[in-house]
C-alpha cells in the first residue's frame, strides 16, 4: 500500500481536546485508506493518504442512483495495550454481500482487512483508552460520470476512522423506541439485508418521527403485514422472557448484524434457550403488559448492547418490566465488551490482533 503521510497532522494537544468527549461520528482522524476500481484494471492504486474531500464529477452515478455500501466496525485498545478488531472477516464478507446486491465489484477479504489494519496503524494515536474505541467506516461509491441507469464502471473504496464514545446521548441509560406504523424499512426482494446508504436515507423520516415522539430510535415492522418486529433504524433487537428464553427476529429482510450473531452465540454458550423467530408487535405489547417479557435490548457495533426501557407507538406507551437495564442484557453486554477488549477466553476466535 502506498503511504502518503499527512504534511500537517493534528497536534497531540488538539487531539487530546477532540478526544475528551468524542460522542459518535463527529471527530475524524488524519488519514484515510483508498483503493480504486475500474472495469479495465480491477482494484488498483491502494493508498493511505491524508483525509481530505474527494473530487468527483457532478454526474458521478453515486450522486444520482446511490450505488453506495458501507460497513461499521471498531478497533479496541485492550488487555496488554493490544489493538484488536472484532470479527473483521465477517464485515469483509457482509461488505461483499452488499456489493453483490448493489451490482458493485467485490473486494478481496484480505484487501478489505489490510486497508483497515494499515489505517489503524497510521492513526493509532487516535484510538481512545478506556471505554472508547476507534470506529471504522469502510465504504464504496460509484464514481463514473454518466446518467444512464446501469452499474458504474468505476468505483472508489475508502476507509475513514473516528474516535467514538457512547452512541446514545444518555450513555448507558435505557433507551426509548418508537414503533413506526406508517413507514417500513425493507421488503422481501429488497435491500434490507445489504448495508447500503439508501436504506438509511429511507429510514430518516421515520427516525425523525421517533425523535419527535421523545424516542432515541425507530423500530420497523415487516412491510407485508405491518405485524412482525424486524429491527431498529441502526440496530438489531432481542427479547428476554420470564422463562429465561431469548428471541430475535430471523434473518431475511433485516441486516445480519455481527453483534446479533455474537450475542446469539454467547447466549447459547450460557445454555439459554435461543430462538430466531418472528415476534409480533401485538405480542410485544401484551407480553410487556403481562410481565412475561422481562428485557428488550438493541445491539449493533455503534450502540453495543443498549437496554430498551420503553416503547411508544400511535395511541400509547408501554414500559418494559421496571424500565431498567436487566440482568441478561447486562451480562451479555459485559461478556461481549470483555471479549472485544481481550477479557475472557476467546473460544470462538473472534479477536483479530493488529500487529503494530
Ligand atoms: N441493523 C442495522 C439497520 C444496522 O445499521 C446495524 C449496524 O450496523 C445493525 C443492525 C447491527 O449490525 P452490526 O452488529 O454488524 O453492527
Ligand atoms: C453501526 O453500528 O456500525 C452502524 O452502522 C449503525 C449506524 C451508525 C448506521
Amino acid at each position: 500500500m502506498n503511504h502518503v503521510p499527512h504534511p500537517d497532522p493534528t497536534s497531540a494537544e488538539e487531539r487530546a481536546r477532540l478526544m475528551q468527549d468524542p460522542g459518535f461520528g463527529r471527530v475524524f482522524t488524519d488519514h484515510m485508506a483508498t483503493i480504486k476500481w475500474t472495469s479495465e484494471k480491477g482494484w488498483h492504486d491502494a493508498r493511505i493518504e491524508p483525509r481530505k474531500p474527494f473530487q468527483i464529477d457532478p454526474a458521478a452515478s453515486v450522486l444520482h442512483y446511490a450505488q453506495e455500501i458501507f460497513e461499521g466496525m471498531k478497533a479496541y485498545r485492550g488487555a496488554g495495550n493490544a489493538v484488536t478488531l472484532f470479527r473483521p472477516l465477517e464485515n469483509a464478507r457482509r461488505f461483499n454481500a452488499s456489493a453483490e446486491r448493489l451490482a458493485m465489484p467485490t473486494l478481496p477479504e484480505a484487501d478489505f482487512i489490510g486497508a483497515i489494519e494499515e489505517l489503524v496503524r497510521v492513526d493509532r494515536d487516535w484510538i481512545p483508552d478506556g471505554e472508547g474505541s476507534l470506529y471504522l467506516r469502510p465504504f464504496m461509491i460509484s464514481t463514473e460520470a454518466f446518467l444512464g441507469v446501469r452499474p458504474s464502471n468505476e468505483y472508489l473504496f475508502c476507509v475513514i476512522a473516528s474516535p467514538a464514545g457512547a452512541y446514545f446521548k444518555g450513555g448507558a441509560k435505557p433507551v426509548k423506541v418508537w414503533v413506526s406504523d406508517d413507514y417500513t424499512r425493507a421488503a422481501p426482494g429488497g435491500t434490507g439485508a445489504a448495508k447500503c446508504g439508501g436504506n438509511y436515507a429511507a429510514s430518516l423520516v421515520a427516525q425523525a418521527q421517533a425523535v419527535k415522539n421523545g424516542c432515541d430510535q425507530v423500530v420497523f415492522l415487516d412491510a407485508a403485514e405491518h405485524r412482525w418486529v424486524e429491527e431498529l433504524g441502526g440496530m438489531n433487537v432481542f427479547f428476554v422472557f420470564d422463562d429465561g428464553s431469548v428471541r430475535t427476529p430471523p434473518l431475511g429482510t433485516i441486516l445480519p448484524g455481527i453483534t446479533r450473531d455474537s450475542i446469539l452465540a454467547l447466549a447459547r454458550d450460557e445454555g439459554l434457550q435461543v430462538e430466531e423467530a418472528n415476534y409480533s408487535f401485538d405480542d410485544w405489547k401484551a407480553d410487556a403488559a403481562s410481565g412475561r417479557l422481562k428485557e428488550v435490548f438493541a445491539c449493533g457495533t455503534a450502540a453495543v448492547v443498549a437496554a430498551i426501557g420503553e416503547i411508544r407507538f400511535t395511541g400509547g406507551t408501554q414500559q418494559i418490566a421496571d424500565g431498567q437495564d436487566g440482568p441478561v442484557t447486562r451480562r451479555l453486554r459485559e461478556k461481549l465488551t470483555g471479549l472485544q477488549r481481550g477479557v475472557g477466553a476467546d473460544i470462538h476466535d473472534w479477536r483479530h490482533v493488529i500487529e503494530m
